[in-house]
């Protein structure tokens, strides 16, 4: 099967590489980094089947529009995209669904959300209403940052649009996990599960970000711990927009807190997690192209399987990153960590400097994937690729999958 992979980061590298090892594979747009990658828009690309990879033209319904001259497509159309695309929505869909949540209020007036916040305990989380690349979620303690959230996010100055509705969230703790079910309008799968890290510094401080590594298996989330949160969370989801005429074709990543009340869905994306398509795919043992193939077509055929190992992943973002990455810096030592035991490096914010190296040309950089018998093995394996890679400020956290929850 010749497939399309549409994007250019670390989670569609990771799923050309996967899928490359069973079917032709061309990226578009891609990157210099990817094997494989194109500029020619997926629209003029020939493919047996067409993998949307990010979130932005899944929720312009670019998958609406490929379905729409008849060709295969894994990804949802813009109505469920909706679900990342506008979070008051998801909240909606959430409740109606029956599914637990944190308790939320959905604004758009200054005075309503300050006097909703003072409601809230001690843990404040503020979150744009529209997309903002995974920075738009502000958990804090600090109630006067909070405040000047609400009044960024509000006024557009904080992110345009996609802040002028907001969402104030009950203030949840426990540890994460991270589901990406593959779903084919009526039925779900669950991949291995995952978590990921997602605060910038090292014991979870500094800002949040779209994901600083990960690793998969997480030992909490055994197949029994799967299976209730795919029938308790999932299953209604798609159930919810079954009822909204949605035909949900695509990946359903589900973000989960274990909290001491129980389990609390705190988003769904419409894609698969980045960094976790770095661990999760990779442990793969079945063919990704006909799982992704069958969904696309409405009819899911066998489980997926996955090896017994693990793997880590550890992201190497530029100096600045989230706010201000400084980019155009040549990036040594990838080939000496490629060839470290066990280790895969996926290219996401990478451009051609001018003697065909690589250069920094993004926030997140590349993701360092070690794999292993064990978490710690694979963890060590990514740390030690991770040595041999450098450029002036790369930045990494250095306690990715140090205490996998449950061990
Ligand atoms: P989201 O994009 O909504 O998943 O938020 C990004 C991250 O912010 C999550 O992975 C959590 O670490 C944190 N977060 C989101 N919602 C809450 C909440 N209600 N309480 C505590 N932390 C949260
Ligand atoms: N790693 C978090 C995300 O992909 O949204």
């Amino acid at each position: 099967m010749r497939v399309c992979v549409v994007g250019s980061g670390g989670r569609e590298h990771a799923l050309a590489h996967v899928l490359g090892r069973h079917h032709d594979v061309v990226v578009t747009p891609g990157n210099p980094g990817i094997e494989g990658s194109v500029p020619t828009p997926p629209e003029e690309l020939e493919a047996d089947l067409t993998v949307i990879g990010p979130e932005a033209p899944l929720v312009a319904g670019l998958a609406d529009r490929l379905r729409s001259v008849g060709r295969l497509v894994f990804g949802p159309g813009a109505d469920g995209a909706r679900l990342e695309g506008s979070k008051a929505w998801m909240k909606d869909v959430l409740v109606d669904a029956g599914v637990p949540t944190a308790g939320h209020g959905t604004f758009d007036d200054e005075v309503a959300a300050l006097a909703y916040l003072d409601t809230m305990g001690d843990l404040f989380v503020v979150k744009t209403d529209g997309l903002a690349a995974g920075k738009g979620v502000l958990v804090t303690t600090d109630r006067t940052e909070a405040v000047d959230a609400v009044r960024s996010y509000l006024s557009g100055d904080a992110f345009g649009d996609a802040g002028r509705t907001l969402v104030i969230e009950e203030g949840l703790t426990g540890p994460e996990l991270s589901i990406l079910a593959i779903c084919d309008g009526s039925t779900a799968v669950a991949l291995a599960p995952a978590q990921d890290f997602k605060r910038f510094g090292d014991g979870d401080d500094g800002p949040n970000t779209g994901g600083m590594g990960a690793y998969s298996p997480v030992p909490v989330a055994t197949e029994a711990v799967v299976g209730s949160l795919m029938a308790e969370a999932v299953e209604p989801t798609l159930a919810a927009l079954r009822g909204r005429g949605i035909d949900y074709r695509g990946v359903l990543y589900c973000g989960l807190m274990f909290t001491p009340s129980g389990p609390r869905v705190l988003e769904y994306n419409v894609r698969f997690g980045d960094p976790e398509a770095q661990v999760v795919l990779p442990r793969l043992t079945s063919d990704l192209g006909e799982l992704l193939a069958a969904a696309a077509a409405g009819r899911l055929g066998p489980e997926p399987t996955f090896d017994d190992g693990a793997a880590v992943t550890v992201v190497c973002a530029s100096e600045g990153y989230p706010t201000s990455p400084r980019t155009g810096d040549r990036i040594w030592g990838l080939d000496a960590a490629a060839q470290v035991a066990g280790v895969t490096v996926f290219v996401a914010g990478v451009g051609a400097g001018s003697d065909c190296a690589l250069v920094t040309a993004g926030g997140r950089v590349l993701t360092v994937t070690g794999r292993g018998p064990t978490v710690d093995e694979a963890r060590h394996r990514a740390y030690e690729a991770v040595a041999e890679i450098s450029w002036p400020g790369m930045c990494h956290r250095t306690d990715i999958a140090a205490a996998p929850t449950g061990d």
